[in-house]
């Protein structure tokens, strides 16, 4: 059994739309006392924090990649709504592509899909260890356990989202924290609005909406689970992968239709 959310402060960045927005809404649907939403985009947080009834909710506009401003942000709403018990670390940027392309557009896939974690991370776990409890949810993706054949610099930066969260769940379990890795396959947001019928990113099973994502991985955080994995294929092809590097190589050269 993992934490409850039910009475809980959550915050969560990415918030105003997609995926963030389905789990700060799934929050408030389970009980969480007060939601901290963090964004670059003020106007949809205005539209979620509408969308949310009587709960206390403080929005805060901030760029996930820039330190200063998030301790800010979060000490923003520390102040105003009291401690973080639960924090998701949402944000993420879909870069597709492949060796050649830009070192910058690698850099910006790092920035915000692995270092925006963990410099929120270093604001918010101190204080979750000195009270002994808290939870840290890591929004990865699909491509964080099987790679992402059609876009290497977000297959391999969100490999390593993944591996931050194992070690933060080995490291952090001792301080009552709990760490929950979030791998969603398509999901339907602006992120994947353009992407085509054939693309690989529907491959792995079918969309999800995010709110219906949202509720299922706060489920899934409460029941304790490490990975949160919502389609079957993603889960055959990460037992597979664990099993045998080399079928899972074919598997994977079949799905990205690699000769
Ligand atoms: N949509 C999918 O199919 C899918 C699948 C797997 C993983 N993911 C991951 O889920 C997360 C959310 O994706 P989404 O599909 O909901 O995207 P989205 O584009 O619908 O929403 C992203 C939100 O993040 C905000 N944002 C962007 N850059 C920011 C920054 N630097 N600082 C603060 N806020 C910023 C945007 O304003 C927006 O509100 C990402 O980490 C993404 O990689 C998405």
């Amino acid at each position: 059994m993992g934490m409850r959310i039910a009475g809980s402060l959550v915050v969560v960045t990415g918030a105003a739309n997609g995926i963030g927005r389905g789990l700060v809404r799934a929050a408030v649907t389970a009980g969480a006392r007060a939601v901290g939403l963090i964004d670059i985009d003020a106007g949809g947080m205005d539209e979620v924090s509408r969308e949310l009834g009587d709960v206390p909710v403080l929005s805060c506009v901030a760029d996930a990649s820039d330190e200063d401003g998030m301790r800010d942000a979060l000490g923003r709403v520390e102040a105003g709504l009291g401690p973080i018990d639960v924090f998701c670390a949402n944000v993420g940027v879909a870069v597709s592509g492949d060796l050649e392309t830009d070192d910058a557009l690698w850099l910006k896939s790092w920035d915000l899909n692995l270092m925006s974690i963990v410099r929120a991370a270093r604001v918010v776990v101190p204080a979750m260890r000195e009270r002994g409890r808290g939870g840290l949810i890591i929004t990865s993706s699909a491509a964080g356990l099987l790679g992402y054949l059609d876009g290497l610099p977000y297959g391999v930066t969100k490999t390593a989202a993944v591996a931050l969260a194992e070690h933060l769940r080995i490291r952090e379990a001792r301080h009552g924290i709990q760490v929950s890795c979030l791998c969603p396959a398509g999901v339907r947001t602006a992120m994947t609005a353009h992407l085509p019928e054939d693309s690989l990113v529907w491959a792995t099973g079918s969309p999800l909406d995010a709110e219906e994502f949202g509720r299922f991985a706060l489920a899934e955080f409460e029941r304790g689970e490490f990975l949160v994995v919502a389609q079957e294929k993603v889960r055959e092809l990460d037992r597979l992968r664990l099993r045998s590097r080399e079928e899972w190589f074919t598997a994977m050269r079949a799905l990205g239709r690699i000769a």
